[in-house]
């Protein structure tokens, strides 16, 4: 075990650029959002300066709305598409223009748990606090206009998840007529059977030429997008988030981010049931365009499982999981293999990711389910033994997939040996 905590904190360090760290070299050259904060909390284990300085760097770049954008492009990199010349967010630093799943409320509010630097934890919480709930506000001002209580993802990269079947209904309805001929990197970098198709990306390039042609001005793009989902595990991450926040803000005597960071965490909860299908025994993202639920038993509803979400709910997704242990040689897998579009191999159809099971896992043994949690996590060591530190993994075979040397999975890692030597 320690061999592995020496060679994920090796990770960490070669794909640390100082203030933030990268991914991975060549393929992701940038700071992607919710890479940042998973990462901190691997880091916060050998370095709680460092830890909170990735999160300061994140939010130091946080738009003027509230928005926290999903890249910031810190230095140029033309191993990247698309980089910063296609979004044209007209930033000093230049940022991409939409966001990622919000998971910096749980980072804080974890580091600041477990600081062995009090004064630090606490200077640093006070200060990033205000900014992770103005990103909290802008979320629900500008993701659920009619007030649902869920917020809505506008383009498959919000998510986090960015060629899950989830989308591919909702995807036929993003045309790809107007978009400007584009030269793809990631697949130089990467085996592009892993990767998203060709189709997809053209798709992912007419939505972001949408947002810019209106200016990225957050009021209008929600009603522009075609492509309007409601991903129950990208607001299971911001309603657990809103939770924590509240804790925290709790802590530091902030009682009115207190106040409306816990109501918006229940009202969001209390919504999620609409989400629920007894039929797959798991949430289903929702077409908010065609108001309809999308039939597709896809990781997002197990993901949901990290919000604090009714007992009896937790109960059945730990089920689900356990299902899926019979399906599979190594948790947990992107997408049901039994579903007729499961792809072991392609990113998010199919494939097992540590960040996933990190979250799940965690919410599980929150709801009590401390068995299965267990099980994910040891599922999840064994896989980084046997096949090293990917981006993803075949689920059957175990077979390391996408980029090599990945962060947040070294992270993760780290997270998980510390939480089984902590008993
Ligand atoms: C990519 O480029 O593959 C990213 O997932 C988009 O953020």
């Amino acid at each position: 075990m320690q061999t592995l905590v020496q060679n994920a904190s090796e990770i960490l360090k070669e794909n640390d650029l100082g203030t933030y760290t990268v991914p991975t070299h060549g393929l992701y050259p940038f700071q992607w959002n919710w890479d940042s904060c998973l990462t901190a909390l691997g880091q916060a284990h050998f370095n709680e300066v460092r830890a909170w300085r990735e999160i300061e760097t994140l939010l130091a770049h946080q738009w003027e709305d509230g928005m926290v954008p999903h890249i910031i492009f810190h230095k140029e990199d033309d191993g990247y598409f698309p980089g910063p010349e296609v979004w044209a967010t007209g930033r000093d630093v230049p940022t991409s223009g939409i966001t990622q799943p919000a998971v910096a409320g749980f980072a804080i509010k974890r580091l600041f748990d477990r600081a062995k630097d009090k004064e630090l934890a606490a200077d640093m919480a006070r200060a990033l606090l205000p900014k992770v709930f103005a990103w909290h506000e802008w979320f629900f001002a500008n993701r659920d206009p009619q007030g649902t209580g869920l917020v809505a993802i506008l383009h498959p990269w919000e998510s986090g998840r960015d060629n899950s079947v989830d989308w591919d209904d909702a995807f036929e309805r993003v045309p790809t007529t107007g978009v400007l001929p584009f030269t793809r990197r990631d697949t130089q970098h990467a085996n592009p059977d892993h990767r998203p198709t060709q189709a997809q990306y053209e798709r992912y390039i007419w939505l972001v030429q949408l947002f810019r042609s209106l200016n990225w001005d957050n009021s209008k793009l929600h009603d522009a997008s075609p492509f309007q989902v409601v991903d129950p595990g990208f607001n299971g991450i911001l309603l657990r988030s809103c939770m924590d926040l509240a804790d925290l803000a709790d802590a530091l005597g902030e009682i009115e981010i207190a106040e409306k960071s816990r109501a918006q965490a229940t009202r969001g909860i209390a919504a999620m049931e609409s989400l629920w299908s007894d039929t797959h025994g798991q949430y289903l993202c929702q077409d908010r365009r065609q108001n309809a639920l999308i039939d597709s038993p896809s990781v997002g509803g197990l993901i949901a499982a990290f919000a604090p979400i009714p007992a009896h709910r937790a109960k059945a997704l730990a089920d689900r999981v356990t299902a899926m242990a019979n399906k599979v040689s190594y948790l947990v897998p992107s997408h049901d293999p039994d579903a007729a579009d499961y792809d072991a191999k392609r990113y998010w159809r199919g494939p097992a990711w540590l960040i996933v099971n990190y979250l799940i896992s965690d919410g599980l043994k929150r709801a009590g389910q401390t068995d299965v949690a267990r099980r994910i996590a040891n599922s999840s060591v064994e896989l980084i033994e046997k096949s090293g530190f990917a981006e993803y993994y075949d689920p059957m075979t175990g077979e390391p997939c996408g980029g090599t040397r990945f962060t947040w999975t070294a992270a993760m890692v780290i997270e998980f040996i510390a939480q089984s030597d902590a008993g």
